[in-house]
């Protein structure tokens, strides 16, 4: 009898192995840096499916590594009763019953520079890019950060009110970059995606007219104080962006009050900015957007404070959600991954224990340890997985992306401040190239739907490997394992009631799920 069942595993095992292979697998390139990136063009692009037919009580698994796997798919067999004494060293034990935060899910920013180099490619390539993001045989991401008017990752500085003491908006316009980059490729989006996808919208500055440096750069904040014009204009900026953007088709999940409140506070801001500190955030959330926001009927948008470094942590939501009229406007707060060196992910269960009814979402993150891409780069996608694990296991819901795509010298950015992305394009070749940036936040955005909910998970030892576990709204079990060493390492996953061996390859990171 159990030979028989053997069998049958090994001879579903070949079926599946057969049918996974005409998945379309990385087209690697090697530029350098570590590891490879996959080519994407107009008629080829590796793909990712997760909904397998997988025999009868196994495991699947998905593996990425510095040594070139992409997904790499296979299953093994689960193993009922765990076995007490005969395990690997290393031990990882799952707790079913001890469950934290829901999942709110995974994205990545719409920039004008994400946007315009998604149209430097032709519609086929533009197609496969986003794909690769939010199709079903992507890595299905489900949020979406649109910027309010222009930041650094634009081609100039502009408003959408740029006529100087027009309280009454009545200039009030989007922009060519809203027309011809942002609305049609978050169009092409919402056509390609399977889930229902939230976006959250951040500005950068207000209008260099309302602030008291008359720029949209350098250390500057709205002049007057809470409940005058000024204030009271900013917020309505905000409720007709979104009366704009919803005669596009578009309905936003969230806003974050505004991105970066502490740059606009230093001289040394050297892009779009506007200053706030705690308390003038909660002033003007209380007397202006907050009230604004439910007059024009957008009381269900989620108002997220901070969207700024964890250092704040926790005073910032303390001084904030200290006043009971701000905080009720608030559902969350906003974390940014830049200064994380300074204090450990610790402040963020901090803040969740504080106030355990708003949400945490890691709100944008990018590397920027060289000036562009370096493209192939295994260690910054490590950054990436290294970073969505600290956060997801300290309470956060999700953790979003700067921008989606970068040109190959990473920009287009007036301010020159370029970065790395982990799809980079080259409209010259008509080809795109998915870094391991890409592949290591889709282990978490492909597996971890909405609605997930993360449960407890430990192991016997201190080592290297890094983990999460969650389980999902159709009640598959998912551990997602980093590997950020180069030894591999044996395994034995224990969850009740089944548990399994595997060895975790050198510099890798995986996906097991299994019913
Ligand atoms: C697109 O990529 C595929 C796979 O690498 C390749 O066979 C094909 O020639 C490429 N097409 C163009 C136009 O470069
Ligand atoms: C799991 O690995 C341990 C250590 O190598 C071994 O003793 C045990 O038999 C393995 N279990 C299964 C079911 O393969
Ligand atoms: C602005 O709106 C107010 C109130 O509706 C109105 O009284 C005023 O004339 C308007 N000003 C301009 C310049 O349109
Ligand atoms: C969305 O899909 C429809 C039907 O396939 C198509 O007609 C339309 O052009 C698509 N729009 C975009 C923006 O891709
Ligand atoms: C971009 O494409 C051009 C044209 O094929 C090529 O010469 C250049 O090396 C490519 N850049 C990168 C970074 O691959």
């Amino acid at each position: 009898m159990r030979i028989d069942k053997n069998i049958l595993f090994y001879l579903c095992l070949i079926i599946i192995k057969t049918s996974a292979d005409s998945d379309a697998p990385c087209i690697s390139r090697d530029y350098g840096h570590g590891s490879v990136v996959c080519v994407c063009n107009a008629t080829y692009c590796d793909t990712v499916v997760s909904t397998r037919p997988v025999p009868f009580q196994s495991v699947s698994i998905y593996s990425s590594t510095k040594s070139g796997s992409r997904f790499d798919f296979g299953v093994q067999k689960l193993f009922g009763l765990s076995p007490s004494i005969n395990t690997n060293p290393t031990v990882i034990t799952l707790d079913f019953e001890k469950r934290y935060q829901m999942i709110k899910g995974f994205g990545g920013a719409v920039t004008d520079a994400a946007t315009i180099n998604m149209m430097s490619l032709s519609a086929k390539t533009r197609e496969n890019l986003l794909r690769s993001y939010f199709g079903v045989k992507g890595i299905e991401y489900n949020i979406g950060r649109v910027p309010i008017a222009s930041c650094d990752y634009s081609t100039h500085e502009y408003t959408y009110l740029d006529t100087p003491n027009d309280f009454n908006l009545t200039t009030f316009a989007l922009a060519k970059e809203d027309m011809d980059y942002k609305i049609p490729i978050l169009k092409h989006i919402y056509n390609i995606t399977a889930k229902p996808i939230s976006l959250y919208a951040s500005s950068w500055s207000a209008p260099a007219w309302m602030k008291t440096n008359d720029n949209e750069i350098g250390r500057g904040w709205l002049k007057g104080q809470a409940g005058d014009e000024y204030h009271k204009t900013w917020a309505k900026y905000y409720t007709k962006f979104f009366d704009e953007y919803k005669k596009h088709g578009f309905e936003f999940w969230g806003m974050t009050v505004q991105n970066e409140p502490s740059n606009g506070l230093l001289t040394s801001c050297s892009w779009q900015c506007l200053g706030f500190t705690a308390e003038t955030e909660r002033d003007f959330i209380k007397t202006d957007l907050g009230p604004e926001m439910h007059n024009a009927g957008y009381e269900k948008i989620k108002i997220m404070i901070l969207d700024d470094q964890r250092m704040f942590l926790p005073t910032w939501p303390k001084i904030v959600f200290g006043d009971k009229e701000a905080e009720k406007y608030v559902s969350g707060v906003g974390v940014h991954w830049y200064w994380n060196w300074l204090v450990g992910p610790t402040v963020l269960a901090d803040t969740h224990n504080a106030f355990p009814d708003k949400f945490i979402l890691a709100t944008e993150a990018c590397n920027k340890d060289s000036p562009g891409p370096d493209l192939g780069s295994w260690d910054d996608g490590v950054k990436y997985s290294n970073d969505i694990l600290d956060n997801l296991n300290n309470w956060a819901v999700g953790w979003v992306d700067w921008n989606m795509c970068l040109d190959i010298n990473g920009g287009p950015n007036w301010a020159k401040n370029y970065d790395d992305s982990p799809i980079i394009a080259n409209a010259t070749a008509d080809e795109f190239y998915k870094q391991p940036m890409f592949y290591h936040l889709g282990h978490f955005s492909k597996f971890l739907p909405e609605g997930s909910v993360r449960i407890h998970s430990s192991a016997n030892t201190e080592g290297p490997l890094k983990f999460v576990a969650a389980v999902t709204p159709s009640k598959q079990t998912v551990l997602v394992v980093l590997n950020p060493s180069s030894d591999e390492i044996p395994i034995t996953v224990m969850g009740k009631p089944y548990s399994f061996n595997y060895t975790i390859p050198a510099d890798s990171i995986q996906t097991f799920t299994w019913n």
